[in-house]
């Protein structure tokens, strides 16, 4: 390892005479460049498209598409991605997967030479994926930590200039627990510690998953003591917070809430009454502003002024979804935030396009063009400008393809 390189990128973790220090209090040139890379990541309304899906992810998808499941089918289509013209107007930065970084286009050209003559910035996932958390069934801790800081530094010298690393927390009866909560935040904080000292802005992704059938409140409350957790740690390994992104969740009820069916027993008098507390689909617009009311007063709640962005993760929305609430969020409290509500999502941009490609060379710009759409959606929904009418456009399309 270049050791003049570590001494660059370590401003504030070499050693100090007080060790209680702040480290955000000892900027310096090279904080400086993270906090401008973090900075331009949440700039002019744009955000991140997530394209890290690691390789059993990305062939279960192509799986369901009846896409080959090769590695020159996944370069095929990450091609697709990054050469989508005018995809820098709305994407900051890209995150990239280990097999991705190191690709090229069909004609030789480096994707990372692509990505740099768009104007986008690449990022790398480096975390190693979930495992379950030993002594805590049904629960997960992301791992990665070892030998992460060569990774790194190998990852900066290619050209990256963030990374991301995701932690899942699972919602459920008695779960999550604080042996989970505490080693995730734990690990991300580790992580991140280590992004900053090898020159990359870390994403610091603790999801707390749809899956279930929690309601919206419970989601808000785990999702506030999971952030919390995450920021005592990160404070405790001395991460940057101005240099860094955070990429929640929203806070949304869980897929198999029975929202429509929630239920309360009232007495009048003798009698007993079943009265329905809501009467409404998940969708309709009372459930898109309270999801941006709890998740914005959650994350008021826990999330420093000092951090530059949060860019959520869309988590298993639908795309139309994630941008309408996404939306709601900044038309209700943009100008009240101290952070750039921004969106760092996969599956939220990238479905109609792997729908419409399915690995035919002949669908590649109508698959670019909706890839395209999904984009420019998400950037008007960070103005507070995204209507549903942006996505119809594709319903007139003779191309749409038949939903799956
Ligand atoms: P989704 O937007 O599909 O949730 O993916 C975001 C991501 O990066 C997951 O780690």
């Amino acid at each position: 390892m270049d050791l003049n390189f570590v001494q660059v990128f370590t401003p504030y973790f070499s050693s100090s005479s007080n060790p209680i220090v702040f480290p955000s209090a000892k900027f310096n040139m090279n904080s400086q460049t993270l906090i401008e890379t973090a900075q331009r990541l949440v700039a002019d309304n744009k955000g991140l498209l997530a394209m890290d899906e690691s390789n059993p992810t990305c062939n279960k998808r192509f799986a369901k598409l009846g896409i080959p499941q090769t590695v020159d089918a996944r370069r095929a289509y990450r091609e697709l991605i990054i050469t989508t013209p005018g995809l820098g107007e709305s994407i900051s930065g890209v995150i990239l997967y280990d097999e991705t970084i190191h690709q090229h286009k069909n004609d030789g050209t480096p994707f990372l030479k692509v990505l740099s003559d768009a104007g986008i910035i690449p990022g790398i996932k480096v975390d190693t994926g979930a495992k379950d958390l030993a002594g805590h069934p049904g629960e997960k801790i992301t791992e990665g930590l070892d030998g992460l800081r060569e990774r790194l530094f190998e990852y900066f010298k290619l050209g990256a200039r963030f990374a991301k690393w995701r932690a899942v927390i699972t919602v459920g009866e008695e779960i999550p627990s604080r042996g989970c909560i505490e080693a995730n935040a734990h690990a991300l904080a580790r992580y991140a510690a280590l992004c900053q000292e090898a020159g990359l802005v870390p994403v610091v992704e603790p999801e707390v998953l749809m899956d279930g059938g929690h309601t919206l409140k419970r989601c808000g409350e785990v999702t506030e003591e999971v952030l919390r957790s995450v920021f005592a740690q990160l404070y405790t390994q001395r991460v940057m917070l101005e240099g860094m992104i955070l990429k929640p969740n929203m806070v949304l009820p869980g897929l198999t809430c029975p929202v429509r069916q929630e239920v309360e027993d009232v007495a009048i008098g003798e009698q007993q009454f079943q009265v329905r507390l809501t009467d409404r689909e998940p969708d309709e617009p009372d459930d898109v502003e309270e999801v941006a009311d709890a998740t914005v007063s959650c994350l008021l709640r826990v999330v420093p002024a000092a951090v530059p962005g949060i860019a959520f993760l869309s988590g298993g929305q639908s795309g139309e979804m994630a941008s309408i609430r996404l939306n709601a969020m900044n038309v209700r409290f943009k100008s009240r935030l101290p952070w750039a509500l921004a969106f760092s999502f996969a599956r939220a941009i990238q479905q109609p396009a792997l729908e419409i490609w399915r690995g035919q060379a002949a669908n590649v710009i109508m698959a670019q063009q909706a890839l395209l759409n999904r984009t420019r959606c998400n950037r008007a929904a960070r103005r507070g400008e995204y209507t549903a009418a942006m996505d119809e456009y594709k319903r007139e399309q003779p191309w749409n393809p038949k939903p799956i």
